[in-house]
């Protein structure tokens, strides 16, 4: 069976280097926001080009604190709405939620997947305060124009790079230095992974970046002096050590995503299979590699039982979900036309071209 990911292959690289670090680690008897995590977070805002990095247990408690963090400094209050792509994970409409704030879902652009800057402008109302830019299946978002836009109207701009670390622009500005402030996952199989969970938000806001670091520890100015009513959300020190030794590879990595990508696209000739859009260097990390196919059921059958797995990104749009049932009623014909018809193919750093080759042959001979 051609497996759809292979994480083990993907970290049994490190394994020398990881158990190295894990002696340290052990012998450090720093187990909680110790080294590792200040080293992680300086190295990564480097990566990223930001002037700040703070880590957090998660992806999704990373945007929490983003939108929390605006409430606490008095710049966005219950209630305000946030401009979201519906097409998106749940969990970037979760995070507005779980914040009290009000998640407005629009269509996405139909050929990138990617939130559309005529229907953001189409949404903003005297009650919108931010727009919320997914970098979905790792490909940037259009960000000069939402930038543009969120001037226009003085809004805040977040990014979700959960799926985005390393893309870039042809000007090489990354995913989480466009916006005010962006959230990344580090969950083990994002194109940097952890061993288990962990996020960050990246910033170049001082003030933000104080908010958050002292709303992810218990709202703590310092150890027992508590100025807010914070959460326990901190990246784990152990994940940071991991995190530390594969971020140097994360560029590699991401070169050979493309490299498959690229490979894909140039010998996937089945005129059955509408390939994804993508153009400019660099701009997409393919996290996922998303074509759509009609009749999906028949052509995943046809794939698993030649012995390939695929997964879909994702079966149920988010305002389908039985937890967001009070957005059922939406109209949204092209987020549920996407959800019906899309599907990845496997795509990983570590895969072999021969499997490429065998996916490519058995699509083209569907
Ligand atoms: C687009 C998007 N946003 C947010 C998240 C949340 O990240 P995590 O799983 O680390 O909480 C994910 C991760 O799955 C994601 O894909």
């Amino acid at each position: 069976m051609i497996r759809f990911m292979d994480l083990h292959s993907i970290n049994k690289r490190f394994d020398k280097e990881f158990i190295k670090a894990y002696t340290g680690f052990l012998a450090s008897g720093s187990y909680i926001l110790g080294d590792e995590v200040d080293t992680f977070e300086t190295n990564f805002a480097n990566y990223c080009g930001t002037k700040f990095c703070i880590g957090t247990a998660n992806g999704l408690d990373a945007l929490i604190l983003i939108f929390k963090a605006y409430i606490e400094l008095g710049l966005l209050e219950k209630g305000d709405e946030v401009i979201v792509p519906a097409n998106t994970y749940i969990a970037s409409i979760l995070a507005i939620i779980h914040a009290g704030l009000h998640p407005v879902l629009i269509e996405p652009d139909e050929e990138t997947f990617n939130i559309s800057p005529t229907k953001v402008e189409d949404a903003i109302t005297w009650k919108t305060r931010a727009v919320m830019a997914v970098h979905l299946y790792g490909q940037l978002a259009d960000m000069n124009s939402i930038s543009e836009l969120v001037k226009k109207y003085n809004l805040l701009l977040i990014e979700d790079a959960a799926q985005a670390h390393g893309a870039k622009n042809n000007d090489g500005v990354k995913a989480g230095n466009f916006g005010n402030a962006a959230g990344f996952s580090f969950y083990p199989s994002k194109n940097l992974g952890a061993l288990g969970d962990g996020g960050c938000v990246t910033t170049n806001n001082l003030e933000l970046a104080n908010m958050i670091r002292k709303l992810s520890n218990y709202g703590a100015d310092s150890k027992y002096v508590n100025a807010v009513k914070g959460y326990n959300s901190r990246l784990d020190e152990i994940q940071a050590m991991f995190l530390n030794i594969k971020l140097p590879f994360l560029d590699r990595d991401n070169g050979h995503r493309t490299e498959i990508a690229n490979t894909y696209f140039s010998k996937i000739s089945s005129n059955k299979i509408k390939l994804p859009n993508f153009s400019k260097d660099g701009d997409h990390v393919f996290h996922q590699f998303v074509i759509r196919v009609d009749n999906r059921d028949n052509f995943v059958n046809y794939l698993n039982k030649k012995g390939v797995e695929t997964l879909i990104h994702y079966p149920i749009p988010p305002h389908k979900q039985k937890a967001l049932k009070e957005y059922s009623y939406l109209n949204l014909p092209i987020t549920e036309k996407i959800h019906k018809t899309v599907v990845s193919l496997p795509l990983y750093p570590t895969m072999n071209k021969q499997d490429v080759q065998k996916i490519i042959e058995l699509i083209n001979t569907y």
